[in-house]
């Protein structure tokens, strides 16, 4: 007898912007490959705390519907178009995606597709394109956090935060970090941090000041925003650098700018979405030579132990529920993955 295959692949699908829970799992057909496309296999897809804004037509860009969430993916390559010859069929890799990650297959710009080293498990690189990224790129390129300097991390048991932590480690910084509950501040302590507080914004700058005396904080990295930042300038040193990363926390702090004054302070806004496609102007290809090497030296620092591995968080595709909970009840430690 012969045996049918149905064409396509299976992919979780957005209809229309509203609840994350009316996704629904459909079998969709292959797009034809576009100039400077690569057709990934997806193993293993990130999930990120943006995936409920992005369904519910909240964040500040919208696709197309029907669309398939997800933004960072491992895989392999199946498929090149002609005018892409820097990857080949076959080779290892993590991409970040304007979306599409979480399905059997993804069809992406090979501008944001980075090769993954041998000794490097697909597992965990899916947890690292956009969310190491992000703090890498924030810390080490635009706060040019030093050896010594005191780095104060929030949300510090989630992705970013604890992406942050471990950067921070490698830069040989002092890393104090801010959890809500003993579990998350006990998982902050096993990633690296050399102190971890309670996220409580009344008792920051006191906790703070027993931990660095007067000298106070050099670079604090945020993605929660909300009270946790207005305590921050509060713990400031100076010349600090003061990362505006994300508002998990709901609220989007205002600065009174007398503080910045008094201590040669700066605030330092961070998009990484700006470098890989997602500003209002597509500038992927402009900063492609400048996020491949710094990928590279990250995927390597893992490759080689020179990072601990990051902490994943793994659910069965068929069990996306539960993972797409997890990370938007605010019970996630670690990064959330999908195996596909
Ligand atoms: N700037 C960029 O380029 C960029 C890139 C990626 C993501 N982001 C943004 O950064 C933020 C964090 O992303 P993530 O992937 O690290 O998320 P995550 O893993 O869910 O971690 C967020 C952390 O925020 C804290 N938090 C405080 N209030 C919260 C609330 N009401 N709901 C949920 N969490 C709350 C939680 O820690 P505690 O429980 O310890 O307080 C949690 O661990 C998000 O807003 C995301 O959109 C920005």
């Amino acid at each position: 007898m012969t045996q049918h295959h149905t064409p396509g692949y299976q992919a979780l699908v957005c209809t229309h912007f509203g609840s994350w829970r009316d996704l629904e799992i459909r079998r969709l057909e292959r797009p034809v490959l576009q100039s400077g496309q690569v057709r990934i296999r997806v193993r293993h897809a990130g999930v990120g705390f943006a995936v409920g804004l992005f369904v519910s037509g909240k964040y500040q860009r919208k696709p197309p519907l029907p669309f398939t969430p997800g933004t960072e993916a491992s895989g392999e390559i199946i498929e090149c178009s002609p005018d892409v010859t820097h990857l080949q069929p076959g080779q290892r890799v993590v991409a970040a995606l304007d979306w599409g990650a979480f399905a059997q297959e993804t069809v992406i710009m090979a501008d944001t597709v980075y090769p993954v080293p041998d000794a490097l498990d697909l597992r965990l690189a899916a947890a690292l394109p956009i969310t190491y990224g992000t703090a890498w790129g924030a810390l080490i390129g635009r706060a040019r956090l030093q050896a010594g300097e005191t780095l104060l991390v929030h949300g510090a048991s989630g992705a970013l935060g604890m992406a942050a932590v471990q950067i921070g480690r490698l830069a040989g910084a002092r890393v104090i970090a801010t959890a809500s509950t003993e579990a998350k501040r006990d998982a902050a302590l096993a990633n690296g941090a050399h102190h971890v507080l309670p996220a409580e914004a009344t008792t920051l700058a006191a906790a703070v000041k027993q931990l660095t005396g007067h000298t106070g904080i050099d670079v604090v990295f945020d993605p929660v925003g909300g009270d946790l930042f207005d305590a921050s300038l509060r713990c400031l040193a100076i010349e600090a650098r003061i990362l505006i990363i994300g508002f998990a926390a709901g609220r989007i702090p205002e600065t009174p700018s007398n503080l910045l004054l008094l201590k040669n302070a700066s605030l330092i806004g961070y998009n990484y979405g700006q470098y890989i496609g997602w500003g209002l102007v597509d500038e992927r290809r402009r900063y492609a030579g400048v996020l491949q090497p710094m990928l590279a030296r990250m995927l390597t620092a893992f490759a080689i132990k020179q990072m601990p591995p990051p902490l994943t968080q793994h659910f069965d595709f068929s069990d996306w529920i539960q993972a797409l909970d997890t990370t938007l009840s605010r019970r996630a430690i670690g990064k959330v993955v999908l195996d596909i």
